[in-house]
């Protein structure tokens, strides 16, 4: 038997067994008289104690021991004379009569600590060893949970898990495939599923009626922190459902995995919003609404004979509570900040009402103490705020106020409070222009169905119509969308023409399910949530890459395994490619 414990599991009630453990070697202390090893597995560390009084060949062996080197150790646990109150198993130790190298290690290129030396990309070549750490384990441990959870609820209302193809035709999600060649087709590709979409449709026209998988899917898309190239989706489909039952089940889905995985209880109902209330109010579809700091519109600043406002679509500002006592330096900061071409404005504007009441602004030449004081009036401004202005073309102008909303709030710390706020967006639009083309595109895919009172907007005014498209947004991240879908094959035709699509175009791509349609579709609808991104908003971080064992990094490699990588030209042959090897 190599263990009957674990390393994290000995307390002081087994005070006088005799056990075996089996771990790594986290790190030994040489005191003279005794030889200390503390013993690590995935459960915690156990302290080893070897004494040169009592055994001396034993303890010189002991002091052999490097770092990760795999031990098993047999002996009998004993309270510890110094006690460590800051792990559960501080309270004893383990007096080893016996040990047994397992498998010797070479130094790990960096430390196995909470804290490591180690820099991104050596952890990412490494990822077997940075796997070792406590933190990254934790990760892991809560994405499980929250895998487990998610399947016991959903399996608890019946829903069912099956498994769709990952070779598949591509699914128009947005992004770009990847795709794989076929050697038995030479110059046809499959391509892998951006999302099983078309499939967790069809299997509501077979009539399994509730539908879910945990499942892998694929975008070949630019990378941030938090997107991956393959990532996880709960991904989810009912059928007879109104939007209505889809918030339901999956607004209890989220609050039942906080529950059970974080204890924390949502009592309240999730907020919700419009997508253009949330365009208004915060500039975006996903807010972050930990914070205040909701637009105001200052159209009142307009026709004073500043010409920036004056020639602008809108004037826009936020009021940073408290925050009258920025100094010149931070304010010329955030106008850098913003002028920055990845952010893009022209400039921004402050007005500081101090809190002994008086106010100065940067465009003091152009308004009056009493225009300013009005302007608090009405958006309830108080003494001690900041007021920062942002002014130009409208959807220009909330877009980069979005960025600085978040940066401010970044700055003041009150993007990292613990608070989890979530909010449902309902009523996007079902199309967005490209202003380059003049095309439409499906604002969340082609399958989403239009709202009923506004389907008679697709003749006249496309741009103008919403879906029953709706997404979960939490602390600013998209953790889910989805929609109810059209299952009506003239409606589905209909919004392909508006899409661009000949007919034979859309037969092509999509006969297979407009034919299904023919059969007896139910109407349906359903989401999916990106668990990567729904774990690490859960554990309040921003990048979703130590939730995933094996992360790719930001150029979509995995250094750890070196791909991609180039084929054999015998490979590329038999599968019909004519590439050299170096790309050309
Ligand atoms: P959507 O494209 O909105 O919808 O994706 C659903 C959720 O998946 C997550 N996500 C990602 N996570 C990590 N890396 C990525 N590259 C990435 N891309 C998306 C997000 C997102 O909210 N088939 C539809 C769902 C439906 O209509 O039922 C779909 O895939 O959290």
């Amino acid at each position: 038997m190599f263990r009957t414990h674990t390393c994290g599991e000995l307390r002081a009630e087994h005070i006088g067994k005799e056990v075996t453990l089996s771990g790594w070697v986290q790190k030994s202390r040489d005191l003279g008289g005794m030889t200390f090893v503390d013993l690590r597995d995935r459960y915690g560390i156990t302290q080893l104690a070897f004494n040169m009084d009592k055994n001396a060949p034993l303890c010189l062996e002991a002091r052999k021991l490097g770092r990760e080197f795999v031990v098993q150790a047999t002996g009998t646990v004993i309270e510890r004379s110094s006690k460590n109150a800051n792990i559960p198993t501080g309270e004893i130790e383990i007096d080893v009569t016996e040990f047994k190298v397992l498998n010797a290690s070479k130094t790990p290129p960096f430390t196995i600590e909470d804290q490591t030396d180690g820099g991104d990309e050596l952890r990412m070549q490494y990822r077997y060893l940075d796997l070792r750490r406590n933190p990254v384990q934790q990760k892991l441990i809560l994405r499980n949970k929250v895998a487990l959870e998610t399947r016991k609820y959903l399996d608890g209302l019946g829903f069912m898990d099956v498994e769709t193809p990952v070779l598949i035709k591509s699914t128009p999600e947005g992004a770009r495939d990847f795709v794989v060649p076929s050697r038995m087709n030479p110059g046809q590709f499959y391509a892998l599923p951006q999302s099983p979409q078309t499939f967790k449709q069809l299997l509501m026209v077979s009539g399994f009626d509730r539908y879910y998988q945990i499942v892998k899917c694929f975008r070949d898309e630019d990378l941030r922190a938090d997107r991956q190239p393959e990532f996880t989706q709960i991904d989810c489909e009912m059928a007879f459902v109104e939007q209505e039952d889809i918030l339901n089940v999956f607004e209890g889905l989220i609050k039942h995995l906080f529950a059970e995985v974080k204890g924390i209880e949502f009592n309240e109902p999730f907020s919700r919003m419009t997508y253009d209330e949330a365009i208004h109010m915060y500039g975006s579809d996903k807010p972050d609404l930990r914070f205040g700091m909701k637009f105001n519109y200052l159209n009142a600043l307009q026709g004073k004979g500043f010409a920036i406002f004056d020639q602008a679509e809108t004037v826009l500002g936020i009021v940073v509570e408290g925050a009258s006592e920025y100094t010149r330096k931070q304010l010329d900061e955030l106008t850098e900040w913003v002028k920055r071409p990845q952010i893009g404005a022209k400039g921004m504007v402050y007005v500081k009402y101090n809190s002994d009441g008086s106010i100065k602004s940067s465009v003091d030449k152009f308004y009056s103490e009493a225009d300013f004081q009005s302007l608090a009036a009405t958006h309830n401004i108080k003494a001690g705020d900041l007021l920062l202005i942002l002014s130009g073309e409208l959807a220009k102008t909330q877009k980069q106020m979005n960025e600085l909303r978040l940066h401010v709030a970044q700055q003041e710390g009150l993007r990292n409070t613990g608070a989890f706020c979530p909010v449902w967006v309902l009523d996007f639009p079902l199309l967005e222009k490209d202003e380059a083309s003049g095309r439409y595109f499906a604002m969340h895919h082609p399958f989403t169905s239009p709202k009923v009172e506004d389907i008679a907007l697709m003749d006249s005014d496309p741009g103008a119509i919403r879906a029953n498209a709706y997404d979960l947004a939490m602390n600013g991240v998209e953790l889910g969308g989805g929609s109810i879908r059209i299952h009506d094959r003239g409606l589905q035709e209909k919004m392909f023409s508006l899409l661009g699509f000949t007919p034979e175009q859309a037969q092509e791509q999509f006969g297979f399910l407009m034919g299904a349609f023919e059969y007896g579709a139910p109407p349906h609808g359903g989401l999916a949530f990106g668990l990567d991104r729904l774990v690490a908003t859960m554990s309040g971080e921003e990048s979703i890459r130590d939730f995933i064992a094996f992360p790719k990094n930001n150029s979509g490699r995995d250094t750890m395994i070196d791909a991609p990588s180039p084929l054999e030209p015998t490979q590329l042959t038999e599968l019909g490619i004519n590439i050299l090897p170096n790309g050309h």
